[in-house]
């Protein structure tokens, strides 16, 4: 692949990792008041009956008060977990106050994983998706794993029921002027930010 492509993408996590590393405790919690608030005022997040989420890490965005209230409000909630077989790609595991949690590789917080909690992607209605950059356009920059980009591609490519409804959230000061987006990269549809909201 396009070494200073791969390069400028590299540089530009790190100085959005940067700065939202550099957010306050009282920033992080406003924050995430905030975009929770905007999240539970959605009617397609009021009408969804499965969704996932992610818990923060590496100064991302805290869901905790949304992920309260989808337990209050009867949503089945899913988190994602590094698949034991298949290298690069997730499933998404039940996730009640009752879970029992573990750290992976990457030292997230995930479910054990267990068959009967698996719920297959065609099944969720709203896929909550964790991002370090966006654009304007809906273009996306991850952690560098790959692991939205081939959970969404099915999805992009309509293979799987068009309901599911994928959002990407993050702070305000993850948005850049422009993505160098590559080939496989999956632009979100939504994204949510404190702040904003985007919808394409
Ligand atoms: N659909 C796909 N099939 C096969 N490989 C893929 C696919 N999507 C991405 N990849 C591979 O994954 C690697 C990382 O992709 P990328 O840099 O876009 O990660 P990212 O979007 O930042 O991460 P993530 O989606 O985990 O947040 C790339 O080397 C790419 O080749
Ligand atoms: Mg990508």
């Amino acid at each position: 692949m396009d070494l200073r492509a791969h390069q400028q993408r590299q540089l530009l996590r790190k100085e959005v990792r940067n700065r939202r590393q550099q957010l306050s405790n009282d920033e992080q919690q406003q924050a995430s008041l905030d975009l929770c608030a905007t999240l539970i005022s959605q009617p397609k997040i009021q009408a969804a009956k499965t969704i996932s989420l992610y818990l923060a890490n590496d100064g991302e965005i805290s869901l905790e008060p949304f992920i309260d209230w989808c337990w209050q409000n009867n949503k089945a909630v899913y988190l994602p977990v590094i698949h034991p077989f298949s290298p690069g790609n997730l499933l998404f595991l039940h996730y009640s106050q009752a879970t029992h949690l573990i750290a992976n590789k990457y030292n997230i917080l995930e479910p054990k994983l267990a068959v009967t909690d698996v719920l297959p992607l065609a099944q969720l209605d709203v896929l909550i998706a964790p991002l370090v950059a966006f654009d304007r356009q809906g273009n996306r920059l991850g952690m560098g794993g790959g692991f939205y980009d081939r959970t969404l591609s099915s999805w992009h490519k309509g293979k799987i029921q068009q309901s599911l409804l994928p959002i990407g959230v993050a702070h305000n000061c993850q948005l850049l002027d422009s993505i160098p987006n590559q080939h496989w990269d999956i632009p979100l549809p939504e994204i949510i930010t404190p702040s904003k909201q985007y919808h394409w």
